[in-house]
């Protein structure tokens, strides 16, 4: 599909992304806009030179795909100046190759931090009320009446949720379970949450003018004290090789056994042949994913699992933000090709 045949620039993206004001901004700017139609979800390598081919001035990407030194060879050689990732992580991208070959990289920050603290406050609350559960028994036709112990789950109210990683989404998770759920908090990132504490105490100040029962927060010293302490533990770091299997078999085994642990993170934090393991022999223990160690696939087991509620990375997923990742995507091309002395990072 391709937009002002006849622009001075030539963009491409690699996927259809929602919304046109991506678009209309690109061809304001004298691009010509081209975007990948194959069907296919995830782009090899190959096909994405093939899409870059001779002359190519920026390129609109997926996390989906992986753009190391082969992929920014080919961009530079074709005259590219930007690589701009349509996602808050660039775990995909190496930044270094990058810049070695000249050629700047933007990601897509801000307008996904309430979406995404969204869906692991949905998670948070479809694990503790065992919703997706309950959803497939009715389905299945096996309600036959109110009983006192059917779908018995924890009420979060009261309960302390754990932060790992108090950045901008899961600084937004937390206040939301906070403010919405009135829970206590403990939570551990390497630094300062400075617009967390705040709010916190402000929260707190005003709890306490209104008469209302008061909720405890506190910045743990360890991730370890989170996850002994916390009832609902979300994950919000970002994906390197610091944070790659985070969670492993032993800092599962320290977690409570009726704790949820929620990941809208990546994937690899998680070690998820080991959180199988853990769900199988702890049926209490529970588990809100939105990303997977091995995307598209589920480790052997996961699926089967009652006590694991899974989502296809869609924790980004409103129309508001989607268009606010693509508009912040095109921007971020465009700053790179008009301002030429950018050659590291633009978000
Ligand atoms: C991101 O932007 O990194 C998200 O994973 C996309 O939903």
């Amino acid at each position: 599909e391709v937009w002002n045949p006849n622009g001075k620039y030539r963009v491409v993206s690699t996927k259809s992304m929602p919304g046109t004001r991506w678009i209309n901004l690109l061809v304001q700017q004298d691009c010509r806009v081209e975007i990948c139609t194959e069907k296919k979800t995830i782009l090899s390598v190959e096909d994405i030179i093939a899409l870059i081919g001779t002359k190519c001035d920026g390129v609109i990407g997926q996390l989906t795909e992986d753009w190391g030194e082969t992929l920014f060879s080919a961009l530079s050689k074709a005259g590219g100046k930007a690589f701009s990732n349509m996602a808050v992580g660039y775990n995909n991208v190496d930044v270094e190759a990058a810049t070695k070959y000249g050629v700047a990289v933007g990601n897509t920050p801000g307008v996904l931090t309430e979406t995404t603290a969204e869906l692991a406050a949905s998670l948070s609350l479809a694990a503790s009320r065992r919703i997706v559960e309950a959803d497939g028994f009715m389905r299945a036709g096996l309600y036959d009446g109110w009983l006192p112990h059917l779908f018995v789950g924890n009420l979060l109210k009261g309960q302390t949720v754990g932060v790992i990683g108090a950045g901008r989404i899961g600084s937004a998770y937390a206040r939301m379970m906070i403010e919405g759920f009135k829970m206590n908090l403990i939570y551990f990132d390497l630094y300062q949450a400075t617009r967390l504490e705040k709010f916190v105490t402000a929260y707190g100040q005003f709890l306490k003018a209104s008469g209302e029962e008061p909720v405890t927060w506190r910045r743990a010293s360890s991730m370890d004290e989170v996850l002994q302490q916390a009832d609902v533990i979300s994950l919000h770091p970002i994906l390197d090789k610091t944070t790659y299997h985070l969670i492993n078999k032993e800092r599962l085994s320290k977690m409570k056994k009726e704790a949820i642990l929620i990941n809208c993170s990546r994937g690899p934090v998680v070690d998820e042949e080991a959180l199988v393991e853990h769900l199988k022999q702890n049926p209490m223990f529970r588990v809100g994913l939105d990303v997977f160690e091995d995307e598209p696939y589920m480790k052997p087991g996961l699926a089967d699992m009652k006590n694991a509620i899974v989502v296809p990375h869609i924790a980004s997923a409103s129309k508001w933000t989607r268009e606010g990742m693509a508009t912040l995507a095109a921007l971020n091309v465009l700053v790179c090709i008009f301002y030429t002395h950018i050659t590291h990072f633009v978000c």
